[in-house]
């Protein structure tokens, strides 16, 4: 009997966005599956490479085929929750050891966002790769942000051109404060820090148009009236994460997952008293958003 290698290929999810793709091995991709992982994230927008056990080295040498690699942030570094070798990779986790997180998040609800939004340059792909995860609960969620932007009714998609959206930095998708952050005694979105980004952003390999939200809290559309920023935000919003719009990752020891934070968003849902959840994470910086 002859073994013949399985061909890569990309499985559809069948939904609004995320696909499978198999028969990779990201230990030692070749150029025509890294391009084919690049055509998948384009047309599916979040991919999963299932059932990997693969080195830290190895999952940085592989997400850098990707793009420039984000650092770890600060704050993650000063508490020590980062890979000593492999500095780029922040570890997200509920894991508590000898009194310390070992990881940011714990096991609380990650309300819907897209990656790093609060930064000039923000992530393109992030690259989550499942190290422990609960036999059920932590799910992550996806919605697809081209079909939000189709959903905005035609004339309020008009005015969106010339706007933007402060993405502010302070406060986390949940409200609560960054380290490093001072108490400013405000939790006016105008007077939050934060870059400002176009509400509707144009997909430089695709170039179709998504909705460009970050996430909810500290939200500002610049130079309107708050009341009417508020008003708009919230239509927005609802334009955003429609049940026919998003998947859900339900984990796997050894899944990864890599999603497009240019025209997607992602939220986890809570698992307190579910057990052990560890994943890696990286980041790639993106173009200027535009
Ligand atoms: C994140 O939003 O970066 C983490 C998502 C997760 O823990 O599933």
């Amino acid at each position: 009997m002859t073994l013949v290698a399985e061909r890569s290929h990309v499985v559809p999810s069948g939904s609004a966005l995320g696909a499978d793709i198999v028969g990779i091995n990201p230990v030692s991709p070749s150029s025509d599956d890294i391009q084919l992982v690049k055509s998948a994230l384009r047309d599916h927008l979040v991919v999963r490479l299932r059932g990997y056990d693969i080195s830290d080295v190895a999952f940085t040498r592989f997400a850098a085929l990707f793009g420039e690699l984000e650092g770890s942030p600060a704050y993650s570094r000063t508490r020590a929750v980062y890979v000593p070798d492999c500095p780029e990779i922040t570890i997200i986790s509920n894991v508590v050891e000898a009194g310390a997180p070992i990881g940011e998040h714990g096991d609380g609800e990650l309300n819907w966002h897209s990656d790093k939004g609060f930064v000039e340059l923000p992530s393109a792909y992030t690259f989550l790769l499942g190290r422990e995860v609960p036999a059920s609960g932590g799910n992550t969620s996806f919605c697809n942000m081209y079909a939000a932007a189709d959903r905005i009714p035609a004339d309020l998609r008009a005015r969106l051109a010339d706007l933007k959206l402060k993405h502010q930095r302070s406060h986390t998708a949940q409200g609560t404060r960054r380290p490093g952050y001072r108490d400013i005694g405000t939790d006016d979105p105008r007077e939050l820090p934060g870059p400002q980004h176009p509400i509707l952003r144009t997909h430089p390999e695709s170039c179709r148009q998504a909705l460009y939200l970050g996430r909810r809290f500290g939200g500002y559309i610049v130079g309107l009236p708050l009341a009417e920023s508020e008003a708009v935000l919230n239509q927005l919003w609802l334009c955003a994460a429609q049940p026919e719009d998003v998947w859900t990752q339900e984990w796997q020891t050894g899944d990864l997952v890599i999603w497009d934070n240019r025209c997607s968003m992602h939220r986890r849902d809570a698992f307190p008293g579910m057990g052990r959840r560890r994943m890696h994470r990286l980041t790639t910086i993106s173009e200027r958003p535009y």
